[in-house]
């Protein structure tokens, strides 16, 4: 697998990062994958999305525009504080936003959590504590009405690729932080949802099994061609996972860079992750997002809000 050969990939002179709004080559290729795909419902909309909480007076959000494409992987990435977490509970209509316009498939937030939209995992597992780790896995798919014999393969196969099959009939009392992360993660999967919201979902997981969490879990997205919005505090895992990696920076939370990282190609980075992660294009992506994070603190270089897709 050449990871330079892919289209709209970083070439070795290192990614185009679109901070100063100038297109480069492989981002002209990645804007007219954008006109094809805007013909499309974005998965997410986000449009001068603003949060502020009157407890405390914080201005969590500040003028958010991003538009996230269907079966596009996206990260956030900034300090603790600078929203995401509230983004992404704004996207999954958790919390309401004091400004600005969201939709989901076209939906109003509100009508695509009524509709089951989309999965989420977040920073706490949110399993059931009375339901065995095989009944929490097949909660989503209850709420799909999934026939009980479906519901029974699909749990046994995603509490395999866990590695938790023999602790399907355990409660989750009776497992560590980390297997409680992995059974919140397949609960996302399970139901095979168009749209997946994930708060740092692999923070608890030892390196070698969160390795192997995020090569599942670009199989599975590609499978099922969901887009993904992801919060993570590791720059090589957002450059890993996603096609943008979006910057954010705090008081108040805003948007300052979007790195298209793009192109590792969801299947082929599961299968040869190794490779993708040891390609100078990989550390030319994870400077370019080191870069852009250091910006970003500094308040030189910010953009507020602005959408650069
Ligand atoms: N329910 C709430 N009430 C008041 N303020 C809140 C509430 N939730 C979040 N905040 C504030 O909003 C800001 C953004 O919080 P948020 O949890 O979205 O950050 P984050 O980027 O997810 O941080 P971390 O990386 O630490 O998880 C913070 O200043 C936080 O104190
Ligand atoms: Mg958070």
């Amino acid at each position: 697998m050449t990871v330079e050969g892919r289209p709209g990939v970083t070439t070795a002179e290192g990614p185009q990062v679109s901070g100063d709004g100038q297109a480069g080559a492989a981002e002209q290729d990645s804007l007219s994958d954008t006109t094809a795909t805007a013909e499309r419902t974005a998965a997410v909309q986000l449009t001068g999305v603003d949060k502020v909480y009157t407890a405390g007076s914080v201005t969590a959000l500040s003028a958010v525009s991003l538009t996230v494409a269907p079966r596009e992987f996206v990260s956030l990435i900034g300090p603790s504080g600078c929203g995401k977490s509230t983004l992404l509970r704004i996207i999954a209509d958790l919390e309401q936003p004091t400004g600005g316009t969201v939709t989901v498939h076209g939906k109003t937030a509100r009508q695509a959590r009524i509709d089951q939209d989309y999965g989420i995992a977040f920073q706490q597992s949110g399993l059931l504590d009375w339901r065995t780790v095989q009944a929490n896995v097949e909660l989503p798919l209850e709420l799909h009405k999934v026939p009980k014999n479906e519901r029974r393969s699909r749990s046994a196969e995603l509490l395999e690729m866990a590695g938790l099959t023999d602790f399907a009939k355990r409660y989750p009392a009776e497992l560590s932080g980390g297997m409680q992360q992995r059974v919140a993660i397949v609960r996302a999967l399970a139901p095979k949802p168009s749209l997946l919201l994930m708060d740092e979902p692999f923070g608890a997981l030892d390196e070698m099994t969160r390795e192997r969490m995020q090569g599942e879990l670009l199989r599975i997205a590609g499978e099922t061609e969901a887009a993904v919005v992801f919060v993570t505090h590791s720059i090589p895992e957002a450059v890993f996972l996603s096609d943008r990696v979006v910057v954010m920076s705090p008081r108040p939370g805003r948007i300052t860079e979007i790195v298209p990282t793009g192109g590792w190609g969801r299947r082929d980075a599961a299968e040869a992750g190794d490779e993708v992660r040891s390609s100078p294009a990989f550390f030319a992506a994870v400077a370019a997002v080191r870069a852009a994070l250091r910006d970003g603190h500094g308040g030189s270089g910010a953009v507020a809000g602005r959408e650069l897709r």
